[in-house]
């Protein structure tokens, strides 16, 4: 059996891959357009193993989606591909309306046509699983509920509009056309090869390189944190029984302010990697904030625990540290993707704060 993964040279997608195949013998056919967040070292370690195929294309090219699908008869698709950054959705939000709307539809129309001439069980135990964010859901008030999976969508941001765009997509292509697909929307992640333009990898590694950690407005925007592991055995358990045409929410049961996310990091550098300039804490440099910036996000993950038995393995405490650590043993890998086009996206970012 093989399952065709999108985005899984990205940082969750190949965290996806890589966790996959260390817990099962399912090949994986994985297509990534490798844009700049797309990472193949991240794969490395799979480099001879006959169970990952790796196909670098784009999830809007239909023909070769087909043949992709003809070819390699996936029992599930488990779609990660997208543009994920707010930041760059504000400064060019035209990628993002093609990868996440444009690519998501496409791919749905591909899935559908081949589901359609499959064999009655074979259709039947089809899945299109689509990973989606809490963003859609927009700005949680401070003090009110957590986002179930009944909270209206209200998206902020040119990504969330994005997603919210290609959720609704999803769910459109179950009700009309019978495609039997899940959608999980989850809270902001952090771990291993997670681009450094994300808060917590490009925190930790201003801070190494003595750099100002640029923390927006006034560090008090509330997000629920999520050690990638966790996001992606949820999404195996979300793909092994959840309940077709459902949505469900993963999150950490961790709201924290930015500001003492940073000081989380800024505490553990001090003990793993004790800077001869004094504290890290020093470098936090409050910076303009972003346009639009939603002020907090929270996560109700109780229909996943209920329905499939899943709760984060990870404390906050325990998932940042092995990020740290992760970061500090990596630093080849870290210089790679800080190398060319990523130098271009801080300046352009950054520089005008
Ligand atoms: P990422 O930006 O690290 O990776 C995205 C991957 O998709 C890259 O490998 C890229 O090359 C690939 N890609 C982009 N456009 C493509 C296209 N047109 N065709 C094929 N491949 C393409 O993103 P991520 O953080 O790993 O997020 C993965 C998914 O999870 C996204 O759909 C995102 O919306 C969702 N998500 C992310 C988070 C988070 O905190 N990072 C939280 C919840 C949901
Ligand atoms: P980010 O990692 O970009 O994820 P998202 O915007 O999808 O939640 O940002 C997480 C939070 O950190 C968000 O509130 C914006 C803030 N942030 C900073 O304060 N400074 C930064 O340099 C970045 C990239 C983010």
């Amino acid at each position: 059996m093989t399952l065709l993964v999108t985005g899984g040279a990205g940082f969750i997608g190949s965290n996806f891959v890589l966790d996959w195949l260390a817990q099962s013998d399912e090949r994986v056919l994985n297509l990534d357009a490798l844009t700049y967040a797309g990472n193949l070292r991240n794969l490395a370690s799979l480099a001879a193993d006959a169970r990952h195929v790796f196909v670098q294309g784009d999830i809007g090219n239909r023909a070769l989606v087909d043949r992709l699908l003809a070819e390699h008869r996936p029992r599930a698709i488990v779609h990660f591909a997208a543009e994920s950054h707010v930041d760059r959705s504000i400064l060019g939000p035209g990628a993002f309306i093609q990868t996440n709307v444009q690519g998501t539809f496409t791919l749905l129309e591909a899935a559908r046509a081949y589901w359609s001439t499959l064999a009655e069980a074979e259709r039947a135990a089809f899945r299109f699983l689509h990973v989606s964010t809490d963003e859609v859901y927009g700005n949680l008030a401070a003090g009110a509920p957590a986002f179930t999976e009944q909270h209206a969508y209200e998206p902020n941001s040119p990504y969330s509009a994005s997603k919210a765009a290609s959720d609704h997509l999803v769910r459109a292509w179950h009700h009309t056309y019978g495609l039997p697909v899940l959608t999980t929307n989850c809270s902001n992640n952090y771990g291993p090869y997670q681009f450094p333009e994300k808060l917590i990898p490009l925190v930790i590694t201003h801070a190494l390189a003595g750099k100002p950690m640029p923390v927006y407005g006034d560090g008090m925007q509330v997000r629920d944190w999520l050690y990638v592991g966790d996001h992606c055995s949820a999404l195996r358990a979300v793909l092994a029984a959840g309940r077709v045409g459902q949505t469900y929410n993963i999150g950490g049961w961790n709201e924290q302010p930015n500001i003492e996310i940073v000081q989380t990091i800024c505490a553990l550098l001090d003990e793993l990697r004790p800077s001869a300039a004094g504290p890290y804490a020093r470098l936090v440099t409050y910076v303009k904030d972003r346009p639009g910036h939603d002020r907090r996000y929270a996560i109700d993950a109780r229909k996943i625990e209920r329905e499939l038995g899943w709760r984060p393995a990870e404390t906050f405490a325990s998932g940042i540290r092995k990020t740290v650590q992760w970061v500090l043993d990596h630093a080849g890998w870290v210089a790679e993707v800080q190398s060319g086009s990523y130098r271009d996206w801080v300046a352009v970012n950054y520089d005008q704060r």
